[in-house]
């Protein structure tokens, strides 16, 4: 297990980082390792950087190249989240082996997510070295690895704010791929969406658990993530602006918590309106 996802984070290139693991990759027999780099190694070709432009909107999808910039950006998110989930298993060794395994099944997804949207791409002439990618998920590291909360951080951070974001953006961009004309990008949004439920599922699951693991079996859903996610992340960063409930209820979150992130304000949101309630337009 340990030595697969080191080769993940070691190598540069994308062939290694999309191999899947094998049903030996899954099983404890490689010593525990150092603790990982807070960031992956990446060939030149597909090095991060910084900021990048904004994704373009759910109405310019007729346009191509707004199309590719989109498949460009969601297959790179998936490539982050393939390394984050590796980096997670190094950096936290000791976690129950249910949880580890449970990271490694979602890592498999998160290349399988990848593949198809550098599918999507390339039916477009294009491939991820044509586009500036972001360390938007990889920023974010050393906060983690920071943490007190130690795992918990990671779950909250990935699972339960980038993760569950993605369930209100998946179906918003699905639909305006569908709306241009290109049906198979639209499969491939909807098929991430689904098992992105999953990956939400599990990350609530596991939060649960760890907290018990802490003596904190009486904290709910709210007060878990509340303790767990480290700055500058936070639920008002667990959502877009289509928010879909109901796929969070077929996650198994509670009632409490999907209205606590529904109603979630960003530090801007609150300077720029003090006494606002929740925003009557993210009603779904
Ligand atoms: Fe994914
Ligand atoms: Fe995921």
């Amino acid at each position: 297990m340990f030595a697969f996802c080191s080769r993940i984070l070691e190598a540069g290139d994308l062939a290694t980082k999309l191999a899947p693991p094998t049903a030996e990759d899954f099983e404890e027999t490689d010593p525990p390792p150092d603790a990982p780099p807070l960031r992956p190694a990446r060939d030149p070709d597909i090095a991060m950087r910084g900021g990048v432009e904004a994704l373009p909107k759910p109405g310019a999808l007729n346009d191509p190249s707004a199309r590719a910039l989109c498949l460009a950006r969601f297959a790179h998110h998936e490539l982050m989240a393939v390394e984050m989930f590796a980096w997670a298993i190094l950096r936290w060794p000791d976690l129950p082996i249910e949880i580890r395994r449970g990271f490694l099944g979602t890592l498999r997804d998160e290349q399988k997510h990848c593949r198809l949207y550098l599918d999507r791409l390339a039916a477009h002439g294009e491939s991820l070295t044509d586009h500036v990618l972001s360390d938007y998920f990889w920023k974010h590291a050393s906060a983690m690895s920071e943490s007190p909360a130690g795992a918990a951080s990671f779950l909250a951070s990935m699972g339960l704010t980038f993760e569950q974001g993605n369930l209100d953006f998946s179906p918003v961009y699905r639909d305006a791929f569908r709306a241009s004309g290109d049906e198979a990008s639209a499969r491939a949004c909807e098929q991430v969406h689904r098992e992105e439920i999953e990956h939400v599922r599990f990350a609530a699951i596991a939060l649960r658990t760890l907290g018990e693991l802490d003596g904190l079996g009486g904290l709910d859903d709210v007060a878990l993530y509340e303790r767990s996610i480290p700055f500058p992340l936070s639920a008002a960063r667990a959502k877009g602006r289509r928010f879909d409930a109901r796929a969070r209820e077929q996650a198994g979150l509670s009632p409490v918590f999907i209205e606590y992130v529904r109603s979630a304000r960003s530090p801007q949101e609150l300077r720029a309106h003090p006494d606002a309630g929740p925003r009557s337009e993210d009603r779904s």
